[in-house]
């Protein structure tokens, strides 16, 4: 990281939990880094910061950000080139997504109530009453995943909606060492096979790529990823498995597959220290690191809740026997 001075220093800061979430206060505001003029060395400084923060927490909230949909979008390429992402990492397009006028991917309307020419549909007949059945990581059907979302909200419900993060370093924490030990010579499928029954069932075209870098095309929306994720920003492992979209341990008989996932998605949903709930107000920004945290939306409102979503993608997943290390080790060698 740079030694210049950047925008963050002085600004308070609260650390939501152990294991993930940091907040800062409303008085920094993102709009005022973008303001700075290019090769100010401030600017570059303070997205490196930010980009580490986001890693090292897992999530990172702004209250109150004074920010348009282009302004994320500026925000999105900003902070993905600070964290080293590959140079032909792009703002992803969600095969489900309709394109801009221009053709070109734009900020996505996360809503319950809009409606994309039909695209954004309201699957509750597909929806768990078990809420944690949505954990996921963005898009890790894809060849090459997500780094960060961001999603800023701008109407809520008077009361839910809340988003759960969970700290994907602490869940590999959590496994014994033999456990660590297996898992991290394994991978495991991805698969997001849904959208095109979604599709037909719904009667629009899935968007076929380049989806935010070259390797994700097609319609397969499959991809083999390493089990276990060795951060690229932090250098910390991370267990990098989902229930909406890993449905398969590659190397291992069905039934061992079906076993381990079974307990690595409980461990996900009911380890609560290696959680935070984080309840939105109106402008909140929340940007997380999808090879450091899984979240989860809550769906208990009628109401609308509606807000601005980029995904950049990040790096092919890779387990990095040599230079990756636990979190919880790497923190005791600190103090
Ligand atoms: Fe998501």
């Amino acid at each position: 990281m740079s030694a210049t001075a950047t925008l963050l220093q002085p600004t308070p800061r609260e650390q939501l939990t152990p294991a993930i979430g940091l907040r800062f206060e409303r008085e920094f505001q993102l709009k005022d880094v973008l303001a700075l003029p290019e090769g100010d060395e401030r600017k570059q400084a303070t997205f490196e910061e930010l980009a580490y923060l986001i890693s090292l927490h897992g999530v990172c909230a702004f209250p109150a950000q004074d920010l348009s949909p282009e302004d994320l979008e500026k925000l999105a390429y900003a902070l993905g080139r600070a964290s080293g992402a590959p140079a032909d990492s792009d703002l992803h397009i969600h095969p489900t997504a309709a394109l801009g006028e221009d053709g070109r991917p734009k900020v996505g309307n996360i809503s319950n109530k809009a409606d994309e020419g039909g695209r954004q549909i309201n699957f509750k007949d597909e929806r768990s009453e078990l809420a944690s059945q949505g954990i996921h990581t963005d898009i890790s059907f894809e060849r090459r995943p997500a780094r960060y979302s961001m999603l800023r909200m701008h109407t809520l419900p008077p009361t839910g909606g809340d988003t759960l993060f969970y700290s994907s370093y602490s869940h590999y924490d959590k496994l014994s060492a033999p456990m660590k030990a297996m898992l991290s010579g394994l991978s495991a499928r991805h698969s997001g096979a849904m959208f095109r029954h979604q599709a037909q069932r719904h009667g629009f075209d899935l968007h076929l790529g380049p989806r935010g870098a070259p390797e994700n095309v097609d319609d397969s929306f499959e991809a083999s990823h390493p089990i276990i994720r060795t951060n690229a920003v932090t250098g910390y492992h991370a267990l990098f498995v989902n229930q909406c979209f890993t449905d398969r341990i590659e190397g291992v008989t069905f039934d061992e597959s079906r076993a381990l996932l079974e307990y690595l998605f409980r461990l996900q949903a009911q380890a609560h220290d290696a959680q935070v709930r984080y309840r939105w107000s109106e402008g909140d920004l929340c940007i997380w690191d999808n090879s450091a945290a899984l979240h989860c939306a809550t769906f208990d409102y009628d109401e609308e809740r509606s807000g601005d979503r980029t995904v950049f993608v990040g790096e092919t997943p890779r387990f990095d026997a040599e230079h990756g290390r636990s979190r919880k080790e790497a923190l005791k060698t600190l103090v």
